[in-house]
């Protein structure tokens, strides 16, 4: 008998992409799927079972084994650094990390100030930019920070580039290229190899296709 598998899913923009991509790998999915409230959905047929998480946690329940996979942002990865293998790049959810702020402004010289959904990720960029710079710690709407003055500059996703357009900021620098990845906790690596390895390995045929 196959054992469970357990998926930790982003909730959100990446969630409908992960799912058609399962789809596209064979598995069949329930159409009710996609509009469920539900934050653990089995899929009995297909011995799925699948938590649907915050983006930025779902590097968490994997690490600590609770799910065996999830599908996480390379931004997430970046920032999370969390103890799991990256198995995929699933090429979905497109999109890169920028340093953006108001039109000719200029770094403070003393002490700027970059806000942030991502302190790690950003304290490390500047620091190999070697400068010293405060982070500031924000949840989302990240782009308010340089408008009302509370940060110089801030480090966030580009998508379409409408964000940063409709509030009259723009790029400065480009940071890094983000999609999403298919993740593992090592020991379900080890103990569920051949479903996971049948899994990787029908993913991969959709999205590296010959
Ligand atoms: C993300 C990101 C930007 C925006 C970029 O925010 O933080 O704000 O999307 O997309 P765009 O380039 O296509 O405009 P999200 O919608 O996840 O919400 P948040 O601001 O609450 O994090």
């Amino acid at each position: 008998m196959k054992e469970m598998l357990t998926i930790a899913m982003p909730k959100g923009r990446i969630f409908l992409e992960a799912v058609e991509l399962l789809r596209g790998a064979g598995y069949e999915l329930p159409p009710e799927f996609d509009d469920s409230r539900k934050l653990i959905i089995e899929v009995e047929e297909e011995k799925f079972q699948f938590i649907l998480a915050k983006p930025m946690d779902v590097p968490t329940y994997v690490e600590h084994g609770v799910a065996d996979l999830g599908i996480a942002g390379k931004d997430v990865m970046l920032e999370e650094e969390r103890d799991v293998y990256e198995l995929l790049d699933l090429k979905i959810s497109g999109c890169y990390l920028a340093v953006a702020g108001l039109p000719d402004k200029k770094m403070n010289d003393v002490a700027p100030k970059v806000a942030t959904k991502y302190p790690h990720l950003a304290a490390a960029y500047f620091r190999e930019q070697g400068e010293q710079v405060e982070i500031i710690k924000l949840n989302g709407s990240i782009e308010l920070a340089p408008i009302i003055g509370l940060s110089d500059r801030i480090v966030d996703i580009v998508s379409t580039g409408q964000t940063l357009k409709e509030n009259g900021l723009v790029e400065y620098e480009k940071i890094t290229d983000i999609t999403s990845r298919l993740i593992v906790n090592p020991v379900s690596y080890r103990m569920k190899d051949a479903r996971i390895s049948e899994l990787v390995s029908r993913l991969s045929k959709v999205v590296n296709p010959a």
